[in-house]
């Protein structure tokens, strides 16, 4: 090999040099630019929000704390006489409409096609999803509504004529007996007379100011329609057997007896229970979002029923049933939308004045 000399050495190295500069700065350029490709946020499909589909999914697996009442496993029901009884009644809170509603196999017809689970959230055991935890433990008891003692059967057919509009079941039916030793099966583990951790709703704060209808339709078509549809009438499965995403108004919505026709107990499940996919533990509505649109959803038509034999006592009437006479001075529409704290304050009021005049024995 011939030997450099000490210019031509220089040179070379030289070369190198730039050589080594340039392939660095290559080098350098190319990471830069995938790190960029790889965090970009337009090159990632652009991600829809995530919709859980009714039935098929259920919200991330329930983080259930000790403290919250939860269901007995089903596995324990193996051997157990009553537990192809438990099954069905199971699945008549779950599928509701294929034995009763448009086409049902027991008495198709018979209600406006929504499902029990539609408002008792997996089958009425989801943690503050409107379940049934308190029920076996609490039953038979007084209900002001209908100012008498009231059992399971009686409560049942009540969701039956007001919740799903419909007719009321027969309670030597086996459908009722089914249903009630379902929910009965569901407290079993419940202490006589109390409510668990999580049963039912979970209560939602009240407002300073009446809920306000207007904004609540402006967040309903922002956050509602893609499932409930502008019309509130939900959308039925091609086969109208069921509905896919159940009326929230309309002529085959829970009418003006029902529970959620209440704007606190709508606004409660909203709050923790919607859009689909939200739960307590990860809602999505504010306390003002969710009592606005339940003052919007309980705004618009649905059918009536003859409600004029319920709250006999006027005084036991709650502080947002909607319908007079009232024995305080506020008028049905602040019953309605609120403000709240002063028929609240009211009512109070009178109940300790009533237990001071009771004559002592
Ligand atoms: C449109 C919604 C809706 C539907 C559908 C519905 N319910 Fe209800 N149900 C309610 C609400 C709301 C309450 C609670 C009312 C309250 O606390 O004032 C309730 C209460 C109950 C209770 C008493 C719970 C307790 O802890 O005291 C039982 C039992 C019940 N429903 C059974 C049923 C059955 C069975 C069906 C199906 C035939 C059904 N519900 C369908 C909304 C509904
Ligand atoms: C991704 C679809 C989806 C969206 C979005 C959605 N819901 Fe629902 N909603 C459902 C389904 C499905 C059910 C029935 C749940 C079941 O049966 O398990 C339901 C049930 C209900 C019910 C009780 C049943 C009834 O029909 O009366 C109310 C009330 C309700 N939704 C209100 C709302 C409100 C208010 C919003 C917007 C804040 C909303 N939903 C957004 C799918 C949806």
């Amino acid at each position: 090999m011939k030997e450099l000399n000490s210019e031509q050495f220089k040179a070379v190295v030289n070369a190198l040099r730039s050589t080594t500069i340039v392939l660095s700065v290559w080098l350098f350029s190319l990471i830069l630019f995938f790190g960029y490709l790889l965090s970009n946020p337009l090159k990632k499909e652009k991600k829809e929000p995530e919709v859980a589909s009714p039935g098929t999914t259920k919200p991330a697996e329930p983080k259930n704390t000790p403290n919250f009442w939860h269901a007995p496993d089903k596995a324990n029901l193996e051997g157990d006489p009553d537990k192809d009884q438990i099954l069905y009644g199971e699945d008549l809170i779950a599928h509701t409409s294929l034995y009763f509603g448009p086409i049902g196999k027991v008495k198709a017809k018979s209600t406006n096609g929504m499902n029990c689970q539609n408002c008792h959230l997996d089958a009425g055991t989801r943690v503050f999803g409107n379940n049934y935890a308190a029920v076996a433990a609490t039953y038979p008891k007084y209900r002001a509504r209908s100012g008498s003692k009231e059992n399971i059967h009686k409560r049942v057919n009540d969701c039956f004529e007001r919740s799903l509009n419909g007719k009321a079941l027969d309670t030597n039916s086996k459908e009722m007996q089914a249903i009630t030793a379902y929910i009965k099966w569901l407290g079993r583990d419940v202490e006589k007379g109390k409510k668990p951790e999580g049963s039912g709703f979970k209560d939602i704060a009240l407002l300073d100011r009446a809920a306000d209808p207007v904004q609540g339709k402006i967040l309903y078509e922002e956050k509602c329609t893609v499932c409930h549809q502008k019309s509130g009438e939900g959308q039925l499965t091609p086969d109208k057997s069921t509905y896919v995403y159940p009326p929230l108004w309309g002529k085959y919505s829970y009418n003006v007896g029902a529970g959620l026709y209440r704007i606190s107990n709508l606004a409660k499940y909203i709050r923790y229970n919607m859009p689909l996919g939200a739960t307590h533990e990860s809602p999505q509505m504010s306390d003002e979002e969710a009592w606005d649109i339940a003052a919007y959803i309980n705004s618009m038509n649905r059918p009536k029923i003859d409600i004029s034999k319920d709250w006999s006592k006027i005084a036991e009437k709650p502080f947002d049933h909607p319908f007079g006479p009232f024995v305080d001075p506020f008028n049905e529409e602040q019953h309605k939308f609120g403000p709240y704290k002063l028929i609240i304050e009211e009512k109070k009021k009178k109940e300790n004045a009533e237990i001071s005049i009771t004559p002592r024995a």
